[in-house]
């Protein structure tokens, strides 16, 4: 009976350790959570960072080549480490410069280190930073709500100087996440520790309610209980020489006709492909000069039984919006159409990703003048990214996106991040 017994607890104890490793070593798919700060219109998400565990505010970059943190104000952790010069890490890393501080030594100022340049996308300046590792958590998922924390200790980043911080950031905010496709940003170090695809999600809301990073693949359910990856359609993702991510926009349609433009020149950009830059750091989707002339025109034109009131900057075409009905996807007004691949494969910019509210009675048809030499013809911003998902695949380089989220009654606001573990 007593070897039944201690046998019984011995099975029991083996079933808790299997399933607390399934749990803790095979995640599939983990979650952050995002949300919009109305003074800088940038996305800030908060990550688990060092030992003890401290929630550390970041801006989100899509072309971010890596996490980067203020490591001279208060950085404490008893799990800091910084990779010595030619070591694995820094291959990884793909850094090959030594570094060296004066002392005294502390995060971010050692010798024989390896030198990462962090930059700030908003203000573009860069400085000279450490590669380092710490601790890094984050939350699991089982799709449609947030589970345990599991853990990366040797999370890489870069450790910079705190006057990279200035700038028009929001407050508090100590770093910068980046999403680009290069061996150390938040995607790539994820899907390689945890052992899944690189591939993530992003599903950004117009407010302070937290929208959401998926990584890992679906399903990404949202409050009622709506898959939002499936029903989404898909177009090459394009990654330049940085890790940034373009697509492939052939031309633009905006009540269903087709808007003249010179079309070579959304085929062109800094580096030659395609034209058509992702951006998160960008507040509203800049257009190339005659591209921009072409499509306000356009759509004015479309609208011409609506009052044009006074522009209010930094839009050019702004309207009295009194005539102007609201509709589940936002303010009735002509559709924009990005049209990807082929004539079927469409990016519809419904009234609530393309006008902006500057006043009681007054919409602006939300997209910038870029000049005549923007770094691509056209850069898609974040206002335009709300409430839609898009999921890039790495190793398939394919974008999902799903147009407004809005359309099947759901939202970005709407994953549970009530943890039912
Ligand atoms: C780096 O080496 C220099 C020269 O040996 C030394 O003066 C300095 O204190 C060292 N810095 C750190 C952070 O150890
Ligand atoms: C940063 O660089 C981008 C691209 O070159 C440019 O569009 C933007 O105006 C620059 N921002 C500042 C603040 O200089
Ligand atoms: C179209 O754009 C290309 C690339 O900028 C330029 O070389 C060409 O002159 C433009 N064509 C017209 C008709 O404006
Ligand atoms: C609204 O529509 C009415 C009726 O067509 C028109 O008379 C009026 O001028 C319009 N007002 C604005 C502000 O567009
Ligand atoms: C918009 O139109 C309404 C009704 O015609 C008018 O009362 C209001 O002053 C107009 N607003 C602006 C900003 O022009
Ligand atoms: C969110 O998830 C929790 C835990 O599973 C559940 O109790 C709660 O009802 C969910 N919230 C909504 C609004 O469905």
């Amino acid at each position: 009976m007593a070897s039944f017994l201690s046998f019984l607890l011995l099975f029991s104890l083996l079933l808790i350790s299997l399933s607390h490793a399934q749990r803790h070593l095979k995640p599939n798919t983990l979650v952050l959570p995002v949300s919009k700060d109305g003074a800088t219109h940038l996305y800030v998400t908060t990550i688990h960072k060092r030992t003890p565990l401290l929630p550390v505010p970041f801006v989100l970059d899509l072309n971010g080549l890596f996490l980067w943190v203020n490591c001279e104000h208060q950085y404490l952790s008893s799990t800091y480490r910084a990779p010595r010069c030619h070591s694995a890490q820094c291959s990884i890393a793909n850094t090959h410069r030594c570094r060296t501080c004066p002392s005294p030594a502390r995060p971010g100022c050692h010798n024989n280190t390896c030198s990462l340049v962090p930059v700030n996308p908003v203000t573009n300046k860069s400085g000279n930073g450490e590669l380092a590792q710490d601790v890094l958590s984050i939350q699991l998922t089982d799709g449609s709500n947030s589970g345990p924390m599991v853990t990366v200790p040797g999370f890489l980043f870069a450790c910079a100087p705190a006057f990279l911080l200035q700038g028009p950031l929001p407050i508090g905010v100590q770093g910068i996440a980046g999403l680009g496709r290069t061996q150390i940003a938040l995607p790539t170090q994820l899907a390689s520790h945890f052992g899944f695809r690189p591939k993530f999600a992003l599903c950004l809301t117009s407010s302070a309610s937290n929208g959401v990073i998926f990584f890992g693949d679906g399903p990404y359910m949202m409050l009622p209980g709506i898959d939002i990856s499936q029903a989404i359609g898909h177009t090459p993702l394009v990654i330049s020489p940085q890790g940034e991510y373009y697509i492939g926009v052939r031309s633009i349609r905006i009540n269903n006709k087709l808007v003249p433009l010179n079309t070579s020149l959304l085929s062109k950009n800094i580096y030659g492909f395609s034209g058509t830059m992702i951006s998160t750091v960008v507040p509203y989707t800049i257009l190339e000069t005659s591209i921009y002339k072409a499509v306000t025109q356009f759509f004015a034109n479309e609208l011409y039984w609506v009052h044009r009131v006074a522009p209010v900057a930094p839009f050019g075409v702004c309207f009295n919006s009194t005539n102007i009905t609201s509709t589940r996807v936002g303010p009735g007004v002509p559709n924009i159409d990005l049209v990807l691949q082929n004539e079927n494969v469409v990016w519809r910019i419904f009234g609530v990703n393309s006008m902006v509210r500057t006043g009681q009675d007054v919409l602006c048809l939300g997209f910038v003048d870029g000049g005549p030499h923007p770094m691509a013809s056209i850069v898609i911003g974040g206002h335009q990214l709300e409430d839609n998902l898009l999921q890039f695949d790495l190793s398939r380089s394919s974008l999902g996106f799903s147009s407004s989220l809005l359309f099947r009654r759901t939202s970005c606001a709407n994953f549970n991040f009530t943890s039912n573990s």
